[in-house]
């Protein structure tokens, strides 16, 4: 962990960001794909890769599965999984990155054994695994659990399995693709999410030869192989949608104008159409996004929905936002609830919130900002805090940067380049 701080000195409301920023591959994409990697008895190589804190933890737990080699070099990473035949997670790492839960799905498919802790994570909400445990059990597996870990037995290999999710969970629907793709049968994974990242593994699985149908609709059908072994597979990791977004956002409040470049538009439909209907201008191009600051922002009412809903991820960033419209907004969380955990600080910076419950935020605006000292508690409320301390007037000094290092690549140059005044200090 580091123990860094951002310091900030805001706008205190003008326009004053210009220029382009260049989007990296997706953190919520790449994770899964190093997963997948371990199916195939061959070298995978994931380009495109972001260059944060998460991607280094699940290359330290990868490598530090028995039989496992990882080759990184600048975004670039080969895996290597051909002799892997250790089933533990590397348990203080794994319990800190949710992720790794993902991990379980090639772990099993390939040694028919795996172990692993409760995968943590950013703390906002409770973040079962109740999902994971049913299907291998529906894949015959048996689940055992001792105070510290989780053991997934399935001695003579995994069988195909219809699973229907009583929730729509990424990385659940992540974890069963991939174990269903070395499964003797066939398997049909029903009310799955449907997010852009998942869409991007079920492109590496077909690079891997599996027969998969149903990408980016509720049903996913997944024909298993008795093994994969491919000698060479390379895939480029989708960008960041929620990097873009959290620009987008940026942009629409600060920017006189911002161009978000290598990103897909058509993965922020929702959150174009949201900012387009507060007030803002923006141009659509095939591979980059244009954005001008509204002089004026409406109020609006944002109901966090699964892909293509308005992302849970982006919620506390249109928080901010929503802080600066002229009149009453309304914020509900529905996905998680510990991810309305910035009231406080956003109120003490003269923000106008009032908390109905655990899940729903009303927001007076406009209010401006004054800049104070924040201490970001997540990945997404640290980017949130981040734009607050832009907008505000005066600086703001963001401690625990950790979080935001974990989700964000070279955030700080980012954000200096298009006229952002931010210090990292140690
Ligand atoms: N859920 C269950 N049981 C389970 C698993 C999930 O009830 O076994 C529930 C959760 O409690 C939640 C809902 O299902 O209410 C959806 O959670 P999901 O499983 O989809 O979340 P996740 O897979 O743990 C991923 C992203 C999150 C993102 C969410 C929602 C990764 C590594 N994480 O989490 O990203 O917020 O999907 O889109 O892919 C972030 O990047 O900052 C982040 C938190």
């Amino acid at each position: 962990m580091n123990a860094n701080s951002f310091e900030i000195i805001g706008l205190g409301g003008k326009k004053g960001l210009s220029g382009k920023v260049s989007i990296s591959g997706a953190k919520n994409s790449v994770l899964k794909l190093m997963a997948a990697s371990l199916l195939n008895k061959g070298k995978t190589t994931i380009t495109n890769i972001p260059d944060n804190e998460d991607v280094l933890r699940m290359i330290e737990i990868i490598s530090d599965l028995k039989g496992v080699s990882v080759k990184r070099s600048k975004d670039t990473a080969t895996i290597d999984a051909s002799k892997l035949n250790g089933f533990k997670l590397k348990e203080d790492v794994a319990k800190r990155l949710r992720a790794s839960v993902v991990l379980t799905g090639p772990v099993l498919a390939r040694v028919g054994k795996v172990s692993f802790p409760h995968p943590g994570g950013c703390v906002i909400g409770s973040r079962p695994i109740d999902l994971f445990i049913d299907g291998f059990e529906k894949m015959g597996a048996k689940v055992k659990f001792d105070q510290k870990a989780y053991t997934v037995e399935a001695k003579s290999g995994l069988k195909g399995a219809k699973i229907f999710f009583k929730t729509q969970s990424v990385t659940a629907t992540e974890t069963f693709m991939i174990a269903a793709s070395l499964a003797n049968g066939q398997t049909i994974l029903s009310n799955v999410a449907m997010e852009p990242e998942i869409i991007d593994l079920g492109e590496l699985l077909k690079k891997f030869g599996i027969k998969i149908t149903g990408l980016g609709t509720p049903t996913i059908t997944i024909e298993g192989q008795k093994e994969i072994a491919i000698s060479a597979v390379e895939h480029k990791t989708v960008p960041d949608r929620i990097e873009a977004g959290s620009f987008l956002i940026l942009g629409a409040l600060a920017a006189k104008k911002l161009v978000i470049e290598n990103c897909q538009p058509k993965h922020l439909e929702i959150v174009i159409e949201y900012l387009k209907a507060i007030g803002t201008k923006i141009i659509v191009k095939e591979d980059s996004i244009e954005v001008e600051g509204a002089k004026k922002l409406l109020p609006s009412n944002i109901k966090t929905h699964e892909y293509p809903g308005f992302p849970t991820d982006l919620q506390a960033p249109m928080a901010v936002l929503l802080t600066q419209a002229l009149g009453d907004s309304l914020i509900f969380e529905t996905i998680f609830e510990g991810r309305l955990n910035y009231i406080d600080d956003l109120v003490k910076m003269g923000a106008n919130l009032t908390l109905w419950d655990a899940h729903r935020v009303q927001v007076k605006g406009p209010s401006p900002l004054k800049g104070r000292e924040l201490e970001g508690p997540d990945i997404r409320t640290g980017f949130a805090f981040l734009i607050a301390a832009i907008i505000a007037e005066g600086q703001s000094k963001i401690s625990n940067v950790y979080y935001i290092d974990r989700g964000y690549e070279k955030i700080e140059e980012k954000l200096q380049s298009i006229g952002v005044s931010i210090k990292r200090v140690n």
